[in-house]
């Protein structure tokens, strides 16, 4: 008999492609601030939640804000991120998902969102993949943000599996850290020099093979 894993996937930036979206919207209220805010720091943000994305980029600033003013900002990201997935569809899942999430539910392993976003449950349905998840963990869930593991571990514990058995897709540093605190497996989801951290990495689901799929199930 298969063994049984737990498979907790990241959701921006390893399921879909509102990775970019994140980034328009925070370089937008950083230049309105007249912060300087490229892609290298945007890796910062990545995986972080969206209170903790704020006071990061004041910081790169230098800039002190009110709590007022901050709630407003942060109102005003997420309506500017929120604008970009109106017409969102299938045609965002990013390449490689589907064969990956069709051989674990054909091969019976649970599946589960480990997220920081608030926005996850509408990005699944959307997409049309809210079906293939056993669980779903996401900003609205935890307290503590990655790299804290809390979003994992809350994860693999619906699934019924031990950190030991869980593995975690990630496209973010602080989530790869999270899953390496948890001692789970962590495989980063895009470049070497950003996410060597992570126990395996693959450019994109393209270059993962069933055949790697097969020994995280048999290992
Ligand atoms: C993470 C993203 O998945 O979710 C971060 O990598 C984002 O960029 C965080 O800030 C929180 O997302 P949201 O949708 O709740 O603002
Ligand atoms: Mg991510």
């Amino acid at each position: 008999m298969k063994k049984r894993k737990g498979f907790i996937f990241d959701l921006d930036g390893v399921i879909v492609d509102t990775a970019k979206y994140h980034f328009l919207a925070w370089k937008k209220i950083a230049n309105e601030l007249g912060i300087d805010f490229t892609l290298e720091h945007n890796e910062l943000l990545k995986g972080v939640s969206r209170v903790r994305s704020l006071d990061i980029i004041l910081e790169l600033g230098n800039v002190a804000a009110s709590q007022g003013d901050k709630d407003k900002w942060l109102i005003q990201k997420n309506e500017d991120y929120l604008s970009y997935l109106v017409d969102m569809d299938e045609s965002e899942i990013l390449p490689g998902v589907m064969p990956v999430l069709n051989f674990l539910k054909e091969n019976n392993q649970p599946i589960a969102l480990g997220s920081a976003s608030k926005n996850a449950r509408p990005i699944l349905e959307k997409t049309g993949i809210l079906p293939f998840f056993d669980a779903i963990v996401d900003g609205n869930d935890v307290v503590n943000a990655k790299p804290d593991p809390e979003v994992f571990l809350h994860a693999a514990r619906l699934l019924n599996v031990t950190n030991e058995d869980s593995i975690v897709f990630e496209d973010s540093v602080a989530g790869v850290q999270a899953a390496n605190i948890a001692e789970m497996l962590s495989i980063g989801i895009g470049e070497e020099e950003t996410l060597h951290e992570a126990q395996h990495i693959f450019k994109d689901f393209t270059h993962m093979d069933s055949a790697f799929l097969e020994s995280l199930i048999n290992k």
